[in-house]
């Protein structure tokens, strides 16, 4: 894909400028607490670089796509750490996604083989059984909250191929109960202004610690069933089983526990939010719904009703290409600068927290035209061009890039072309739904009416 180039700025020419509306002790808490997708979208205007505070400490939010470039190519400056991913420490240990820099190539090797093509090419099988199983459960005329619905079948999605293919109906439900009960106390763990808050013993921290243990207790089991088997179930678990360090090691239990708390947890919410994201979309878009449907029509026809190609939903593609653009779930990138350095001209000590926000970045009117309007077009093969080069990055970039991508494009094409086959989904509510971020750019119910096509 040939790129637009972003008008690079001249060598020492990168704007620099304050954030507006700081207040004295506060900095700019009220805003990213109030309404931080429409503050950090507004910011992308101020400069290519912007600083703000928060508890008293000064941030950076890099906006021109070269500097958030630049802070991605360069892990070992622009590292993983700070006070959000201090909090994922205790869900998933050191892997994959929360560990530094000194740690990260040697993991990402390892893990790297268990996400080759070959290896998940079964994937999308139990993606497609999975979402018809839930469809088979749709009544003609009925109501679904549609944003419950997609999460719970991607956890069934992520409990079957991320930890066992084999995995009994009781296991899958139980991940599927902990699951969102373990996301949310992170996520209120991770903005929580005081630490103290969630030592106190109360309900909220009662269930999350009961399902946090329950998760652990089940991951345990499977990966000591799988131990004592011994056999290679060709899926992920059974990769990491096998997999060693370059120096011969394999992994610890704990270790593979901890890779599979990550996945798990990077895999559901995220796929689930999207396909969210596309249903409210599509049933407020009838052109593009028409579109889709006739394409999942083809899709059906040809692959007979257990089929799982994907290769032929280049509009479902584009559909959700377009969706991941103006809904990243991860919208909120950090990282803490590991010695002194520069970006854009503006010295940072190390310690500096610099971060990016791929929801902003999506919606910069100069990136991208009339970027509040749904236009999967702008992927067609002979306008994805006009796209500046770093521009759409819903999945990150450099070393540190989603090892999920291929997967999550799998799971949400698959899933969206089963669904528009044979139903369709009609919003209810005739206000606009609004974008919640938390850990990510997620949304609460989402009731919609549930139409059959035939
Ligand atoms: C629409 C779905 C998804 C989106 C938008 C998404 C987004 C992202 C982003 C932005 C990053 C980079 C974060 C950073 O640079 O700090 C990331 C990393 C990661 N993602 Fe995803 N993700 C998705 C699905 C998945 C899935 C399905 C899996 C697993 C099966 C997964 C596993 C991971 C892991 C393990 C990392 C850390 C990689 C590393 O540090 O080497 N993600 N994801």
């Amino acid at each position: 894909m040939s790129h637009t180039e972003t008008k690079p700025a001249p060598a020492g020419r990168w704007s620099v400028a304050s954030a507006p509306g700081r207040l004295p002790l506060l900095g700019h808490l009220v805003p990213m607490r109030r309404r931080p997708l429409e503050f950090l979208t507004s910011l992308q205007y101020e400069a290519d670089l912007v600083r703000l505070e928060m508890k008293g400490q000064p941030l950076y939010m890099a906006c021109h796509p070269e500097l958030i470039d630049q802070m991605l190519k360069e892990p070992r400056t622009f590292d993983r750490g700070g006070p959000f991913y201090e909090k994922t420490q205790l869900l998933m240990g050191n892997s994959l996604g929360n560990c530094p820099y000194s740690d990260h190539r040697r993991q990402r090797r390892l893990v790297q083989p268990s996400f080759r093509r070959e290896r998940i090419a079964s994937y999308p099988e139990v993606m497609r059984e999975e979402v018809e199983a839930e469809t088979a459960r749709w009544r003609p005329g009925g109501t679904i909250d549609a944003n419950a619905r997609l999460h719970a079948v991607t956890a069934r999605i992520g409990a079957r191929v991320l930890l066992s293919t084999d995995i009994g109906t009781d296991h899958v439900e139980q991940i599927v109960r902990c699951l969102p009960v373990v996301l949310k106390g992170i996520y209120r763990r991770m903005v929580a202004p005081i630490d103290l808050l969630h030592k106190l013993p109360g309900p909220e921290r009662r269930a999350f610690e009961s399902a946090l243990e329950e998760l652990r207790a089940l991951i345990d089991t499977v990966i000591r069933d799988y131990r004592a088997a011994g056999v290679d179930h060709g899926d992920l678990l059974s990769g990491l089983l096998t997999a060693r360090y370059d120096d011969g090691d394999r992994l610890s239990d704990q270790e593979i526990h901890d890779q599979v708390m990550n996945f798990l947890t990077a895999a559901t919410e995220t796929t689930a939010t999207a396909l969210a994201w596309a249903l409210q979309l599509l049933g407020r878009e009838p052109e593009h719904e028409r579109r889709l449907q006739e394409e999942a029509d083809a899709w059906a026809a040809r692959e007979g009703p257990k089929g799982h190609g994907r290769d032929d939903l280049p509009y479902t593609g584009r559909v959700i290409t377009e969706v991941l653009r103006m809904y990243p779930p991860g919208w909120f990138v950090t990282r803490v600068v590991s010695k002194d350095t520069e970006l854009g001209g503006q010295p940072l000590a190390a310690g500096t927290v610099v971060f990016y926000s791929s929801y902003a970045l999506h919606r910069n009117r100069s990136l991208f035209p009339d970027p509040e309007r749904f236009d999967p077009d702008r992927w067609a093969p002979e306008r994805s061009g006009e796209v500046p080069r770093g521009a759409m990055i819903p999945f990150g970039s450099g070393s540190r890039k989603c090892i999920g991508d291929d997967y999550a494009m799998a799971e949400t094409s698959v899933a969206l072309a089963t669904i528009a086959s044979r139903w369709r989904l009609r919003p209810i509510s005739t206000t606009d739904v609004h974008p919640t971020p938390r850990a990510l750019v997620g949304m609460g119910p989402l009731p919609m009416l549930t139409e059959p096509r035939t």
